[in-house]
Order: structure tokens, then C-alpha cells, then sequence
């Protein structure tokens, strides 16, 4: 069965990304789902001197071999002050110190929720635009803008935002299978 990872962009126990992540994950089928918190994976920061001093912390190659094993990934970023969370930039630096494709060039679903109105799209342009270069291949990126209003914590609220959603996941699937 072909397997896919998913990951919040965020250490929030309550976040909001990974309630988007959780509605996307009911709607795959047949498809092994690895979710990855990365609370489970506590990093220094990287900094060329650390590393040289200390190396590859084992995290990382625990999660650079867990990446090897993708057919896909779906990711769903939170946004601070118009880009990656601290948490999620770090796990990427290091990740990239390992293997420079990140993604494996693996195709991507790539998401973005925020309680504001422009929904993550700064982190959301970041991302789509640098991603492929770390071997993502995105084959859409989805937005949920003004969270509380359009989602209820376990269903899109929002008729329209539901339609594209379910669409965009749709194809990811098969694309994953294919
Ligand atoms: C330090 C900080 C910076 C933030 N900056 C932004 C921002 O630039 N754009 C935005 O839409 N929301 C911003 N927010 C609000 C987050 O979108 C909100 O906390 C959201 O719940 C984060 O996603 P998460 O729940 O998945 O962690 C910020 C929140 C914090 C704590």
C-alpha cells in the first residue's frame, strides 16, 4: 500500500493546522497515513558551528529515513509574522543538511489555515515558490482562511472551501497511487 506523511507546520497542541490535517486525513483512502508531530522530534537550533561540533542529531536521521519512505506528502503550515513557525524552518534547515530533497520529489498537497482572513498566504507563496526546489512536487496548494468562521473543529462549514478541498485532495490521491 503506498504511504503518505503528514506534518503540521506547528508544536501547538491545539492547532489549528493540524485540525485541517485531521479532516484531510478522513477523506484518503486505502492509503497508509504516518503523521508526524513534531513535538516527537525536539531539535537544537541548527547552526553551522553546532554542527560541525556535534553532527547530524539522531532526530534527524530518524525522520530523514521516515521521508525515504514516502510515496507523498500533505502539508499544512501555520504561519508566524508572515512565514514558517521557528519549529517547522528548523526541522527543514536540518532535514536539508542530510539530503537537499527534502520531499524526494514525491508529490505534495500544500496547505495553509489561519484564523486571519488572508489565510497563510505569505507562508503559503514562501513555500509553493521554494518547496520544488527541495524536490516537492506540489500538485495544489489550498488555503483556509478565517478558520473559526469557515471550519467547526472537525467540518468545513464553508460549502465552497469544502468542494475545493475534497477536489484538490481527490487528486493528490491519485497522483500518490498512480
Ligand atoms: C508569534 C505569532 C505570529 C503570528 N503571525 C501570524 C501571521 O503572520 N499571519 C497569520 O495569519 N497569523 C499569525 N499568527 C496567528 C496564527 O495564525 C495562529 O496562532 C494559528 O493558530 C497558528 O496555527 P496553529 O494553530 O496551527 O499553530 C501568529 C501567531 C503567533 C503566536
Amino acid at each position: 500500500m503506498k504511504k503518505i506523511i503528514t506534518i503540521a507546520g506547528s508544536n501547538s497542541q491545539k492547532s489549528i493546522n493540524k485540525n485541517l490535517l485531521c479532516y484531510s486525513k478522513g477523506i484518503i483512502e486505502n492509503i497508509e497515513i504516518i503523521s508526524i508531530d513534531l513535538n516527537d522530534f525536539v531539535l537544537p537550533i541548527y547552526g553551522v558551528d553546532f554542527e560541525a561540533e556535534n553532527g547530524i542529531p539522531t532526530a534527524v536521521k530518524r525522520l530523514d529515513r521516515l521521508f525515504d519512505t514516502a510515496d507523498g506528502f500533505m502539508i499544512s503550515l501555520a504561519e508566524h509574522n508572515g512565514s514558517y513557525t521557528a519549529v517547522f524552518k528548523n526541522t527543514l534547515d536540518w532535514l536539508s543538511r542530510v539530503n537537499t530533497k527534502v520531499w524526494r520529489e514525491k508529490p505534495m498537497l500544500l496547505m495553509t489555515t489561519s484564523p486571519g482572513s488572508r489565510g497563510g498566504a505569505t507562508v503559503l507563496q514562501a513555500a509553493s515558490a521554494y518547496f520544488p526546489y527541495m524536490g516537492a512536487s506540489i500538485t495544489d496548494t489550498f488555503s483556509l482562511p478565517s478558520f473559526y468562521d469557515n471550519f467547526n473543529g472537525a467540518e468545513f462549514t464553508n460549502e465552497d472551501l469544502k468542494e475545493e478541498i475534497q477536489f484538490k485532495l481527490q487528486k493528490f490521491q491519485t497522483k500518490v497511487k498512480s
